[in-house]
């Protein structure tokens, strides 16, 4: 595939932020990410992995490798890819992989993520992986950038220019590629019924609609991030996929608006964290996942009872959650799967309406930069 970018795609076009203009773009990078790899039987096809059967099953061991926001998305992939393709996956920060003498090996197969592909701890931990062995693949936004280069397979993501400092269209497209890419393993070794499959192909179709749907009703967002943007600091909690995407909005919202925040596994709460939980302490709480509910609703209350005011996330219809948070901020209704792809859209709208609200520099927040090519 060739991804050309016009320079029209890099103007504001009447948004007031790049962040915001990208968050809009969302659906659409979602839709060609999605739409690109499906062909006419709608089963998905990746010209540029040429991983086999025998290849993937002698693969015994996967590690994901990224840094940031891209960190966050191989979070989402270490679950996709042991779900449904069953290889054991380890997720790493680039930074720390080189020097934790990883098992590496021919039987290895190193994914790094990366917006820009041009990360350099990113590139250092793919050169160590490769001189070990490894089977490199990569899933980048830019294309021609060294980590794509440097692999041996090549996904992209359709996400387009990303100038915002803080990444959202970049970390929606790399969750749907690594459902592609675990769904695709999957069927290629056989680990997943066709039902299934097409189940979940179906659903994936559906998420740029539901994306636009958030976007376009965010109201109730920027009136909370008006109420709220004077806190000094969050805690996000969740279980299971939730601690993932918990994770991207507690960086968002860091990032942008410089609030101190932390995300934590709700069920770690009651080993340290709840000792910070005092009156108007801002917790959001993520309970998409419906095995997990109850306990979420649990955990909402421990906070609530110590004062905390709570924004909870939750899917539509699962209502109960009104009578324990302050606030609650509904996604479409999905399978439990795939909720990142949504709940992470309302946590980049309230970041972002908070940072406005504090007056903050949104696109060039300071100290950061978009791509990060020290050690
Ligand atoms: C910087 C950016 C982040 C990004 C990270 C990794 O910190 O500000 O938005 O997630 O680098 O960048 P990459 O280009 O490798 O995804």
């Amino acid at each position: 595939f060739e991804v050309t970018w016009d320079a029209q795609a890099a103007e504001k076009e009447g948004y007031e932020h790049f962040m915001i203009k990208e968050i809009n773009e969302q659906p659409k990078g979602v839709h060609d990410t999605l739409h690109r790899r499906l062909n006419k039987e709608e089963k998905i096809e990746l010209d540029g992995i040429k991983l086999t059967k025998e290849d993937l099953d002698r693969i015994n061991k996967v590690y994901i490798v990224a840094c940031g926001t891209a960190y966050h998305a191989g979070l989402v992939g270490k679950y996709a890819i042991e779900k449904f393709a069953k290889i054991p996956v380890d997720v790493a920060v680039a930074s720390e992989f080189r020097y934790s003498d990883p098992f590496i090996d021919e039987n290895t197969l190193f994914i790094a993520v990366s917006q820009s592909g041009e990360t350099l701890d990113t590139l250092a931990a793919l050169r160590e992986a490769k001189r070990k062995g490894a089977r490199i693949m990569s899933v980048v936004n830019v294309v021609g950038s060294s980590v794509a280069r440097e692999s041996d397979d090549v996904f992209y993501t359709w996400a387009g220019p990303e100038i915002a400092v803080a990444s959202t269209k970049a970390y929606t497209t790399q969750l749907v590629s690594m459902y592609l890419i675990a769904l695709n393993m999957a069927d290629t070794k056989g680990s997943i019924s066709q039902e299934r499959y097409t189940e979940i192909v179906n659903e994936l179709k559906t998420m740029p609609l539901k994306i636009e749907n958030i976007v376009k009703n965010d109201e109730d967002l920027q009136k909370l991030a008006d109420e709220q943007f004077n806190k000094e600091n969050a805690f996000y909690i969740g279980r299971g996929l939730d601690v993932c995407v918990a994770s991207e909005g507690s960086l968002k919202l860091k990032e942008i608006s410089y609030i101190h925040s932390e995300a934590i596994a709700a069920g770690e709460l009651k080993h340290g964290t709840i000792a910070l939980i005092e009156e108007g302490r801002l917790v959001i709480a993520l309970a998409t996942q419906d095995r997990l509910y109850d306990k979420m609703l649990s955990n909402i209350q421990e906070v609530r009872a110590r004062g905390a005011y709570v924004i909870g996330v939750a899917k539509e219809g699962n209502k109960e959650i009104e009578k324990t948070a302050d606030k609650v901020i509904y996604i479409p209704d999905t399978m439990d799967e795939l909720t990142p792809i949504l709940s992470v859209v309302p946590l980049q709208l309230l970041s972002y309406y908070i940072a406005v609200a504090r007056g903050c520099d949104v696109d060039k927040p300071k100290n950061l930069a978009k791509s990060v090519t020290v050690e």
